[in-house]
């Protein structure tokens, strides 16, 4: 078992991270990344350090309460098809992890989330104000480690970071009358996290010195990849069982948060359907209006029995198939064989 995090429970059940390195050609590859994420997380930890007791509390916070991993293990990996991961790639990973870090403490402000790995959220703890501000303070000395790297890393920082934003923004505005609800949000996702996790794959290759004909493929690779990632998220917002994802089921749902399942549902005409949309609909205005969210427990579950979530993972197995046609100019070996379980892991994880 790889420990992807110190003091990580998360990580320790999900075994994202095991499965990805759990093939016979992978020994090599499983050390480097082990090796690798001990030394982001030992730079992140010394990264988050505040003068001030606040913010210093505040930015452990959430590292401190575990996460996977997932977007430096990436980096790691597709540094193997260069140098390894020198300093440089572990600055570049560690600076998009905490780049992910600070958009959690936003997210869940936006997404009125009580919890978050397994903790109440930041918002939950200090309020509304202190966890924007450490997100902000987070994405700072994200920039602080990037522009240490130069140009180029400050600038695929900057970009990436710009999409996030605007994938978050229009999750948030929703589509125009005449968009397609469904694409619409398939670009909500690529934006949101597929941008991040293709960054995390492409800064794995550049600081590595990797050849440059891999770079396009890994991009696609890492945005079709979180696109199937977020689908099997919003699957797992959907779940039974709070201690194996860290989060309180139905978040999304109960706050009006619309995600691929919702979206699948509203596109079905038979009455059942019809009539589980409205009601859903109803209870997250009620919730709104201050009624218990657990109004919707019952529609939390249809919705879980109906065939909308399963057309989700439908969806996350054809995306997932996709990221691994992306590295067919990758050369047969460990790293592409990691990659692709990577992706098949992704489209049926549970956590
Ligand atoms: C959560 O990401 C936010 C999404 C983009 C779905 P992760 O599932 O990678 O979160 P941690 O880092 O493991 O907590
Ligand atoms: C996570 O999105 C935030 C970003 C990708 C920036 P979600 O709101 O869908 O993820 P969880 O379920 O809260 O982790
Ligand atoms: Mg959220
Ligand atoms: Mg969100």
């Amino acid at each position: 078992m790889i420990p992807s995090a110190s003091g990580s429970r998360v990580a320790g059940k999900l075994g994202l991270t095991d499965r990805t390195l759990a093939g016979p050609r992978s020994r090599k590859l499983a050390s480097a990344v082990k090796a690798g994420l001990v030394r982001v997380d030992r730079a992140l930890e010394q990264e988050l350090r505040v003068a001030d007791r606040i913010a210093d509390a505040a930015s452990r916070y959430l590292y401190e309460a575990g996460g996977k991993r997932i977007r430096p293990m990436l980096a790691i990996i597709t540094a193997q098809l260069g140098d390894g991961a020198n300093d440089d790639v572990i600055e570049g990973a560690t600076a998009l992890e905490m780049t992910h870090l600070g958009s959690l403490y936003h997210d869940d402000v936006m997404d009125a989330a009580d919890k978050r790995r397994g903790v109440p959220s930041a918002h939950a703890v200090w309020g509304n104000n202190v966890a924007i501000l450490t997100g902000d303070l987070l994405f700072s000395r994200a920039s602080q480690i990037m522009a240490r790297q130069g140009e180029r890393a400050i600038r695929l920082q900057a970009d990436t970071f710009e999409r996030l934003v605007l994938g978050q923004m229009h999750e948030t505005v929703g589509p125009q009358d005449d968009e397609d609800r469904v694409e619409f949000y398939l670009q909500v996702l690529a934006d949101k996290t597929g941008s991040l996790i293709a960054a995390a794959a492409q800064t794995g290759l550049i600081f590595a010195n990797g050849p440059a004909e891999f770079e396009q493929p890994l991009i696609s690779f890492g945005e079709k990849v979180g696109v199937a990632f977020q689908l099997l998220d919003d699957v797992i917002d959907l779940s039974e069982d709070p201690d194996e994802t860290g989060k309180v089921p139905g978040t999304d749902l109960r706050a009006g948060v619309p995600t691929m399942p919702y979206l699948v549902l509203g596109q079905r005409t038979d009455a059942a359907s019809v009539a589980l949309l409205a009601r859903i609909d109803d209870g997250v205005e009620r919730i709104a209006d201050g009624h218990d969210p657990a109004i919707l427990d019952r529609e939390l579950a249809e919705l879980r029995e109906h065939d909308a979530t399963q057309a989700t993972l439908d969806l996350a197995h054809a995306w997932s198939n996709e990221a691994v046609a992306s590295l067919g100019p990758l050369p047969a070996g460990a790293v592409r064989e990691a990659l692709t379980r990577f992706a098949q892991a992704v489209a049926d994880r549970s956590s």
